[in-house]
């Protein structure tokens, strides 16, 4: 097979850096494009330099690009130079309570520059596989609606009906999104209307929360990460609500990365998808903590707030039969435990190296 030339966006982010590795080690050659927007986001704690750092020691055939994706004349030229096989757009402003303080930078980012992208590829390379990494957000809150039950530590839907979880025929407007939700709302239905009005071949993951070690999380955005290294650390980690027992799924970003390529390999344009760790993966903040506590061997320290975040789920479980159908090929390898494990020895290695 002829290697692909891959765009990557948000290349030194969690889902981005995972997908540059992984295509880079296939052989595939590789161009990232990140401006570290993360830490102008949330501050030294989203610092990414250090997973470009990483990347570029570990890679082969990547390069790099510091292009901000709202400079469009730059967007432009990068596309004006080469014939890209596949864009796989993963940067944004990732945080819902965050967009609240930032509504146009958040709209810049999350929509208009998704827009560039899209037009960028349809007069440059309009054969390209094009994947948005989109977000459960834009259903806002509308899988609240879904009667629920209330057990010992998790909140699960009252519905056997509902027991895997939240489809893509939950609907996306006439509900609370947050700003961020419906930022990127609008370039989840902008990237589906280049699918079905110009003819692109564009895919799009609504993604659950998606974690790795890799993640330079933050209370704002990046549930496990974030609950790992206040483990790790000894700070206190904040529970908005809900009693600590809202649900989450949860998948590692290689596994997200893997449905990515099926996607890129048997290409079915202008198809959404749920994509989360499913009801396996699925864990409350209740449950998440004292797994954290059983693996470390350490007490965290929490504090309650009685405010829940705004227009944020109770119970939100990715339902998976639809990636699962049309790629029957892919399925989640690594299990809640085995993510843990891995983003905690992660972490422990990263505190060792800076003593
Ligand atoms: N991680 C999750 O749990 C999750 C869940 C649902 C959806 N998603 C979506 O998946 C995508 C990737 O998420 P992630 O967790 O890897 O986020 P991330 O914040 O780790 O990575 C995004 C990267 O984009 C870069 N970036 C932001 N604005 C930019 C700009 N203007 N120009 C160039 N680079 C810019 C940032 O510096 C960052 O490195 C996002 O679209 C996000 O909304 C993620």
């Amino acid at each position: 097979m002829k290697p692909w030339n891959i765009l990557v966006t948000g290349s030194n982010g969690l889902i981005g850096s995972e997908a540059v590795g992984y295509f880079d080690c296939l052989g595939h050659k590789v161009t990232g494009i990140d401006n570290n927007m993360r830490r102008i986001f949330f501050g030294p704690p989203g610092d990414t330099e250090w997973n470009l750092r990483r990347l570029k020691a570990a890679t082969q055939r990547f390069t790099h690009e510091d292009i901000d994706l709202r400079d469009r004349a730059k967007v432009f030229d990068l596309f004006g130079g080469q014939h890209f096989d596949v864009v796989l757009h993963c940067a944004a402003q990732p945080s819902h309570d965050k967009a609240g303080e930032i509504p146009l930078l958040d709209f810049e980012v999350n929509a208009v520059a998704t827009v560039y992208l899209l037009e960028a590829a349809r007069q440059y390379s309009p054969e390209a596989i094009f994947i948005l990494m989109s977000t459960n957000k834009v259903y806002g809150d509308a899988p609240n609606e879904k009667p629920l039950q209330e057990l010992p530590t998790r909140y699960d839907y009252a519905d056997p009906a509902d027991y895997q979880g939240i489809d893509e025929s939950c609907r996306i407007d006439r509900t609370l999104h947050s700003l961020f939700g419906a930022s990127k709302t609008a370039a989840d239905v902008y990237a589906q209307e280049y699918a079905r009005y110009f003819g692109l071949r564009v895919g799009v993951f609504r993604a659950g929360c998606v974690t790795g070690p890799q993640h330079s999380g933050v209370e704002l955005h990046g549930f496990l990460s974030h609950l790992v290294r206040v483990a790790m650390s000894g700070e206190t980690y904040t529970i908005f609500g809900y009693k600590g027992k809202q649900v989450r799924d949860n998948i590692l970003s290689y596994d997200a990365i893997r449905a990515v390529e099926e996607f890129v390999k048997n290409p079915r344009p202008a198809e959404v998808y749920n994509l989360g760790g499913g009801r396996e993966n699925s864990i409350s903040i209740l449950e998440a903590i004292a797994l954290v506590e059983e693996i470390t061997g350490r007490k965290i320290v929490r504090n309650y707030c009685e405010q829940p975040r705004k227009g944020d789920h109770v119970c939100y479980i990715s339902n998976l039969t639809k990636l699962k159908s049309h790629y029957p090929d892919w399925q989640i390898k690594r299990d809640l435990a085995g993510i843990l494990e891995e983003m905690i020895a992660a972490q422990a290695g990263q505190k060792q190296a800076a003593r």
